[in-house]
């Protein structure tokens, strides 16, 4: 990277000092490619976002292996992991939707977990083939027993800002959903525009929803999916809000194989330059993450439809 691969910082004193950005490149990213990622090369891939500086790499999923084949390696690349990193390994998030998957988790000893539900009828049939009400029976006793043994549960809502078959999604079923969700027992709940069709002022009133439904911004993340080019302009309106944790994918990876209408996350990369030109302190070595983007991009045989990889990439 050249010397002008950088933006100039000017800082807005409006905006946080600080953000935690939670890599989900290697769960949300790879469940949705079409080719099967050997297990080594996904363990390179989590060794490299872990070496570039991201804070927080969800790693896989335990979820049903026929449902999500591109995973069903989880227990293997989770072996692979803490024979490469050590014990560090086991801080890797992953995503758990039920009991089974927790076992599995709790087999390998690891101490963080995600579980998903849905804010929508429909998208909770398709990706855990239950009822809106049923998820929750599901991820009650997960989450009960997940922090009886110390695990830190992180809980995802998925179409917060629209639903692919049902269209408009009511802010406040979106809001009593992640309340419900939280409510659980999770230390934070993320945000999730599945389809990528919130923007901007959606955003600023959906996190003020649930502010006023007692949920603080500290215990709120923002996941953005790019599919209308809208999640750096909706990741800037929430900085706007004082949220400090945004879920990004390195290059721009991502989707979910239920919700066909889902393409890539907000790209890491993207996120990085903002941040970086806002003077927003956030860990992360661009160059290196580029880098891995730019292999994994090889890897998978198709270019990253990040601009910012795109740009620096040599
Ligand atoms: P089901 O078929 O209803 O499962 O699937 P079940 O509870 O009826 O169990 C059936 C069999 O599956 C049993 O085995 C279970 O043991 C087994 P049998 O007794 O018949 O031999 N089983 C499992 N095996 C391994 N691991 C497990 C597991 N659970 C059950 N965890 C289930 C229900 C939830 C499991 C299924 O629907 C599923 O796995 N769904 C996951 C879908 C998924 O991963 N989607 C992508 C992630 S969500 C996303 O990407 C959105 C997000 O990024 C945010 C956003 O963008 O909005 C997070
Ligand atoms: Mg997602």
């Amino acid at each position: 990277m050249t010397a002008t691969a950088l933006p100039q910082v000017v800082r807005d004193p409006a905006l946080p000092e600080r953000v935690t950005i939670y890599e989900v490149g290697p769960r949300d990213g790879l469940q949705n490619e079409q080719a099967l990622v050997p297990t080594a090369t996904k363990a390179e891939f989590v060794r490299r976002l872990v070496a570039a500086g991201l804070p927080i790499v969800e790693s896989t999923s335990f979820v049903h292996p026929k449902w999500v084949p591109q995973l069903a390696d989880a227990a293997d690349l989770v072996d692979v992991l803490v024979a490469d990193l050590g014990d560090t390994a086991r801080d890797l998030p992953v995503l758990v939707p039920n009991e089974r998957g927790l076992d599995r988790a709790l087999e390998k000893g690891l101490r963080h977990v995600a579980i998903f539900g849905s804010a929508t009828e429909t998208f909770a049939q398709r990706n855990l083939n239950r009822s809106l009400d049923e998820q929750f029976a599901m991820f009650e006793p997960t989450v009960a027993r997940a922090r009886e043994h110390g695990l830190d549960v992180r809980a995802y809502v998925s179409m917060c800002f629209g639903d692919p078959w049902e269209g408009q999604v009511p802010m406040q079923q979106v809001v009593e959903v992640g309340r419900r969700l939280f409510d659980l027992g999770a230390s934070q709940l993320s945000l999730g525009d599945t389809i990528g069709v919130g923007t901007a002022a959606h955003v600023t009133a959906l996190l003020q929803a649930f502010n006023d439904a007692g949920l603080p911004n500290d215990s709120l993340a923002m996941h953005f999916h790019d599919t209308y080019g809208q999640a750096l302009s909706n990741a800037a309106a929430a900085l706007r809000c004082g949220i400090t944790t945004f879920d990004a994918s390195a290059g721009g990876l991502g989707g979910c194989p239920y919700a066909k209408s889902a393409t890539g996350n907000l790209a890491t990369e993207d996120l990085v330059w903002l941040l970086t030109g806002l003077g927003i302190e956030h860990g992360v070595d661009l160059e290196a993450l580029v880098q891995t983007s730019t292999w994994m991009a090889g890897e998978l045989g198709r270019p990253s439809p990040s601009a910012v990889v795109r740009a620096l990439a040599q």
